[in-house]
């Protein structure tokens, strides 16, 4: 399972990054062209993510791995918050982003 689009405008992370890649431009660019984030906005740290990487297909994350890339991302937070006091906690794969924000700091390093 990966997260490579913006669900509530059905725009993929592969359309949006030539969008950006085009334009030059960021999250606010991507957002005037095509409304995405602007509905849930859960893929708004999604998206910082793939403009900071070039990565289309991304690891379901949680806050604490976006932290790790330097991503805020409150309204994830706020949902988790939600469905913890629900009991109904989300599961995710912790390696997966833990590669992603290793791969990451990698690239970092030879820049
Ligand atoms: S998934 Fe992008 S605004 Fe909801």
């Amino acid at each position: 399972m990966s997260v490579s689009s913006c669900i509530c405008y059905r725009t993929d992370f592969a359309a949006l990054k030539a969008i950006a890649d085009a334009s030059g431009g960021g999250l606010q660019e991507l957002h005037a062209a095509t409304g995405c984030g602007s509905r849930c906005g859960l893929c708004i740290p999604y998206i910082r993510v793939m403009l900071m990487t070039g990565l289309i297909e991304l690891p379901p994350m949680l806050p604490e791995d976006f932290k790790k890339l330097g991503v805020r991302c409150s309204t994830l937070e706020r949902l988790i918050t939600q469905l913890n006091e629900r009991g109904e906690p989300i599961t995710h794969d912790p390696e997966a982003a833990e590669r992603l924000a290793r791969a990451h700091a990698n690239e970092d390093s030879r820049a």
